[in-house]
């Protein structure tokens, strides 16, 4: 089998820095927030040129933590697209606050910043937009009418570490960036990670409050928080593998561009954002007959996915939102039509002839 991703291959390469790191992390008898976590905090901010940097646990809890902290809650509009991961749009929901959508660039597959006006009401408090499979959003006019009037920018930046947008790092172009760790993303824990980085240190000191419970004085807590720590396990891993996402980055690019000359016109794939460097944590293609692509090339042993199947404005738990099939005609015909081939730094291009001769047969009969 061909698989989606290839930590094990990942693993290999790193291997004695990454044991070593876990060893001394085991050894240290410190393995909630500590000296590795502060370490990673600063060395992430460095990487993204912001201020700050706060780690979490996950992704999801950058997003919501991230959002608290920009201060939005009940009674408050969120924007945001419905062509995303679930966590997006959740993490809106679990501070309270309301989400709206709009639909996304046919093109691109990130926030359409022309649609964006209509979506924005006197509730508006924050625009979300999310840097799909590796690709910044594109973000100088949704920091124009962010501006004008008054709202929070939060990045989800979940599977986009390093990417830039003209020059600036995803995550360090609105008033908060949010990475995901998970195990897929380009930048790995050995487990669950995620973190927050922001050029406010105010937003960086609510996040850091909340991540652990929040504030407290002489009567207790003040605020509610959580329980959204990264550990120090974590965090040591993370400072190793840090050191070579820039490489992995280059890697992935050049598997990306060989996928695009050997698949050729046989289907097509996300257009480029003006101004953006992809980073490529997803390689999804497009055609009318993703079903049977995706049945090939689980025939020729090659593990494909589709992110996403469905748009968020159309699962059952978002029902309530109200919104019904045809209100996103873009992020509706996605979902129809993605497919996210394997790709991975260690990728060989005889595992990728292979993969793109399945597609190519497929796309074309
Ligand atoms: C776009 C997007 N947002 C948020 C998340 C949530 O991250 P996590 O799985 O670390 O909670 C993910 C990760 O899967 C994601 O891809």
């Amino acid at each position: 089998m061909i698989p989606l991703v290839d930590l094990q291959a990942q693993h290999e390469r790193i291997r004695g820095d990454v044991e070593a790191a876990a060893v001394r992390v085991l050894r240290s008898g410190r393995y909630a927030s500590g000296p590795e976590v502060e370490a990673f905090e600063q060395q992430f901010a460095t990487y993204c040129g912001t201020a700050c940097a706060v780690g979490v646990n996950s992704g999801t809890s950058a997003l919501y933590v991230a959002l608290v902290a920009a201060g939005i809650g009940a009674g408050d509009e969120v924007v945001t697209v419905p062509f995303t991961f679930v966590a997006t749009v959740d993490a809106i929901r679990r501070t309270g606050a309301d989400v709206r959508f709009v639909d996304v660039d046919p093109g691109t597959l990130t926030m359409d910043p022309a649609a964006l006006e209509a979506a924005v009401s006197r509730r508006t408090r924050a625009i979300l937009p999310v840097h799909l499979y590796g690709q910044p959003a594109d973000m100088d006019p949704i920091l124009e009418l962010a501006r004008r009037h008054g709202l929070a920018v939060v990045e989800d930046a979940a599977q986009a570490h390093g990417a830039r947008y003209k020059g600036r790092r995803a995550g360090s172009i609105g008033d908060a960036g949010c990475f995901s760790f998970y195990p897929t993303k380009n930048l790995s824990a050995a487990g669950e990670g995620g973190i927050i980085v922001a050029n406010d240190p105010e937003l960086a000191r609510a996040a850091r409050s909340l991540r652990s419970w929040g504030p407290t004085d002489a009567g207790g807590r003040t605020e509610a928080g959580g329980n959204y720590r990264m550990d120090e396990m974590q965090a040591a891993v993370l400072r190793v593998k840090l050191q070579h996402l820039d490489e992995w980055t280059r890697e992935r690019r050049t598997v990306a561009e060989r996928y695009d000359a050997l698949l050729g016109t046989a289907v097509t794939t996300p257009s480029r954002v003006p101004g953006a460097e992809h980073v490529c944590n997803v390689y999804a293609i497009r055609s009318p007959r993703r079903d049977a692509i995706r049945a090939a090339l689980l025939a020729a042993r090659v593990e494909c996915a589709v992110h996403y199947p469905a748009p968020i404005h159309l699962q059952a738990p978002y029902a309530d939102l109200g919104y019904r099939a045809g209100a996103f005609p873009h992020a509706e015909q996605a979902a129809r039509e993605v497919l996210s081939l394997p790709i991975y730094p260690e990728l060989s291009e005889e595992r990728q002839l292979a993969v793109v001769k399945a597609v190519r047969q497929a796309a074309t009969s």
